[in-house]
């Protein structure tokens, strides 16, 4: 680590010094803000002790100096000596260069189309159960393409919840803790059906929708029922390539969902159809023909306009190059980032039997547990 030089600047407001031959510019509040010291930080669980207003408004860097420790700094008025890793201020520094493209993702996150076809993640249940690191691998395929595929499961009724304890934890819904996708007399949902379904995300009637989708196959003898995905975040790239008023309608307006086919269900949200975050991250999508709602929060001016890029997302979403298929076998299962990857289902005849079963879990977990399997392994996955 090499410090050359430090600079107070704007009277104490702020200081520079330069990170590994890089000027980079800290303020006075920021930093004090971030002190590490145990009045500050709890050493034990590393949560904030004070509050924001715990620190003076008129903060100011006394005095900055290195030592064998650090980056030493006293602030004013409290008259605080506090001591920072250089390679945490390496790590956290903000005064760089935000060149972001609205619709940016980061560098975790690969977008794909059918050329992913022959590199599908794939791990068996054994592998994922009898080790933390080919968990952590199979949890990163998640969070690079969205989706993986994991082979040799249980296949007892309700087993793939099993899988979403591998990571995390099962979000129950009104559908259950689980529940069956299979062909109904009198079904609920058209999923229910032997109908081949629009690609699609789950749910998105749910605000906060859930953010993971398993689905497991305990039997299918059937002719088709393929199941497919497309990562919708490479359609939304290309919607804004070739159509960028179409993909700003779409991210600034709200669509409406809404499921109401239960005796004492009504479930809605108003959402976009794409998500972005305020520094234009693309966050979701959301697309479900089925519990698409009418839009009723499109000016009169855009909503001709915006049918046109809907009609568009459409057809990127079943642009062939764009899918990835595969059929699942029984004890075979996938998980899909809801929030970005659509699944579809191809449709299948009368004779034999599918038999699917889902479950929902969230991101959060699935992260989180990712993110300590990395730590103990000293790897990025
Ligand atoms: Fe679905």
């Amino acid at each position: 680590m090499q410090v050359s030089e430090i600079h107070p600047i704007d009277g104490g407001g702020a200081i520079e010094v330069s990170l590994e031959g890089r000027p980079r510019r800290f303020h006075a509040l920021w930093l004090r803000d971030n002190a590490p010291d145990a009045e500050t930080r709890s050493p034990g669980n590393g949560q904030r002790l004070i509050t924001v207003l715990d620190i003076p408004a008129a903060t100011r860097i006394a005095s900055a100096q290195l030592s064998g420790d650090g980056l030493v700094v006293r602030f004013e008025p409290e008259g605080k000596t506090v001591t920072y890793d250089l390679g945490w201020l390496t790590a956290h520094a903000y005064d760089r260069a935000m060149a972001r493209q609205v619709g940016w993702t980061g560098p975790e996150i690969v977008r794909w189309d059918c050329g992913l076809q022959s590199q599908v993640p794939s791990v068996s249940f054994a592998e994922v159960s009898g080790s933390r690191k080919a968990l952590g691998r199979w949890l990163a395929a998640v969070r690079r393409f969205g989706f993986a595929v994991m082979t040799e499961t249980p296949t007892g009724s309700g087993s793939l919840c099993q899988v979403a304890e591998l990571f995390g934890f099962v979000r129950e819904t009104n559908y259950g803790r689980f529940f069956d996708v299979r062909a109904e007399v009198n079904p609920n949902n058209l999923a229910y059906t032997n109908l081949g379904l629009q690609a699609h995300t789950d749910n998105p009637y749910r605000d906060p929708v859930p953010t993971l989708q398993i689905l497991a196959c305990l039997e299918n003898s059937v002719e088709g029922g393929d199941s497919i995905v497309v990562d919708g975040f490479k359609v939304v790239e290309r919607l804004q390539q070739e159509n960028r008023r179409g993909f700003d309608l779409l991210n600034r307006h709200c669509a409406r969902f809404e499921y109401a086919g239960s005796k004492g269900v009504r479930l809605r949200a108003k959402r976009p159809l794409i998500e972005l975050g305020p520094d234009g991250e693309l966050i979701a999508i959301r697309f479900n023909n089925r519990s698409a709602a009418a839009f009723t929060d499109i000016p009169y001016d855009d909503m001709a306009g915006y049918y046109a890029a809907y009609r568009r997302l459409a057809e990127l979403i079943e642009d062939k190059t764009m899918e990835v298929t595969f059929k699942l076998r029984p004890g075979e299962l996938f998980i899909v980032d809801n929030t970005r990857v659509l699944h579809a289902r191809k449709s299948f005849s009368g004779s034999g039997k599918r038999w699917l079963q889902g479950c929902y879990a969230d991101k959060d977990g699935l992260l989180s547990t990712l993110a300590a399997i990395e730590e103990e392994e000293g790897v990025s996955l």
